[in-house]
């Protein structure tokens, strides 16, 4: 019998604990040991600093007089206070309490009497930075990996003409598993029934792929008015969507004309920021009715004005929802959530099996280091 009844079953199960695919899947973290976009490059002028979190470690990233963006853990030496809370002075971050300076490489420099000692040779960790696409990414995992895993290659936004582009950036309630299942799935149009930014679900392949997750859809993509008046489908209908969970990024090809990147920066188990770039091949758009191609400049000026126009509110569906769905896993985690798309399933495999390899393969040493500088609270 379905009666209603108190239900409280308690904090969301440990990756340990976890009994199914979809609780450990909520429970499970991303490998840091890859790059992960923070911030526009745009929002870190020189003088600037902030506070980059992944799972709990704090990074404080700042960019120095000389214009070089550089990671430091966020942590003085001295009495542990934040170094964002300090300022940044020619290319060191400065710790505001007793002038403790860092360079980029973690040395304090002590502007205060040493009453007799010579100056320690202190340092924090480092975190390594660096700046593509228009973004800041950090490695907050082994910094002996940042040089063997590179920043995914996208090469229509490199080169003098880039294809013409919007960045979005959204600070979101969630764990990161529920917005990389939602932009993949697209049993959610009813969300968007206003924009319609795909049209049709039928997945005509779904499969895991080495550590990517590979769907290609049967879908019309961009099918709403506005967006639908300017795309020219004369050469192409964009109805045939690859979309790949690449882990741990997201991003999709329709028909070689629309495309997209997802960076997620998992900030703790329930905050995440997603960072999306939206890239368009420059002869896609038209002038309505006329059908005449319009400028590769005015074609940027248009995608900057998507973002406030059509991405920024249909994403912000999204994340209002998003923040249902993480209070509706916290109260009723115990709870059966039946799924019917195998892409939602898949996308909770990798995620899971990725988690399990990182958890199996970190390196002790470094994982003591981090734990004993309070860089991780995992
Ligand atoms: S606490 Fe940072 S300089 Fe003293
Ligand atoms: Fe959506």
């Amino acid at each position: 019998m379905n009666e209603l009844s108190d239900h409280a079953p308690g904090p969301p199960p440990t990756f340990e604990q976890a009994k199914n695919r979809r609780q450990k899947a909520r429970a499970a973290g991303l490998d840091p040991n890859h790059w992960y976009a923070v911030e526009r490059s745009s929002s870190l002028r020189k003088g600037d600093r902030i506070e980059a979190s992944f799972l709990g470690r704090k990074m404080a990233v700042f960019r120095g007089h000389d214009g070089i963006v550089r990671g430091l853990e966020n942590r003085c030496a001295h009495r542990h206070l934040k170094l964002t809370e300090g300022a940044v002075e020619g290319c060191r971050l400065v710790c505001p309490y007793h002038g403790w300076a860092y360079d980029g490489d973690g040395k304090a420099h002590i502007p205060h009497d040493l009453f007799g000692h010579r100056e320690p040779n202190i340092r924090i960790a480092t975190v390594p930075v660096k700046e593509r696409y228009g973004l800041v990414f950090v490695f907050p995992g082994d910094p002996e990996l940042a040089t063997v895993r590179d920043i995914p290659s996208i090469p229509e936004l490199e080169g003098p003409r880039p294809w013409p582009h919007a960045i979005v950036l959204f600070d979101c309630v969630g764990h990161h598993s529920m917005l990389l299942e939602n932009v993949s799935d697209f049993t959610h149009g009813f969300l968007h029934r206003k924009f319609k930014p795909f049209e049709g679900t039928e997945v005509l392949r779904c499969e895991e792929v080495g550590d990517r997750v590979e769907i290609e859809y049967k879908s019309k993509i961009a099918a709403g008015r506005l967006q639908n008046l300017f795309i020219d489908r004369s050469a192409s209908d964009c109805d045939h969507m690859l979309a790949c969970f690449d882990y741990p990024y997201h991003w999709s090809n329709t028909d070689d004309r629309i495309k997209h990147f997802l960076f997620t920066l998992p900030q703790d188990d329930s905050h995440n920021r997603h960072i999306f770039i939206f890239y368009v091949r420059p002869d896609i758009i038209r002038l309505p009715f006329l059908g005449a191609k319009l400028p590769y400049r005015l074609v940027s000026a248009m995608m900057k004005a998507q973002r406030y126009m059509t991405l920024q509110p249909l994403l912000g569906q999204d994340v209002w929802v998003l923040r249902h769905e993480q209070e509706g896993w916290e109260h009723h985690w115990d709870r059966p959530a039946p799924e019917l798309s195998p892409v939602v399933r898949a996308f909770q495999d990798l995620t899971i099996r990725k988690w399990e390899e990182y958890l199996a393969n970190r390196k002790p040493a470094r994982r003591e280091h981090l734990v004993a500088a309070g860089e991780l609270t995992r």
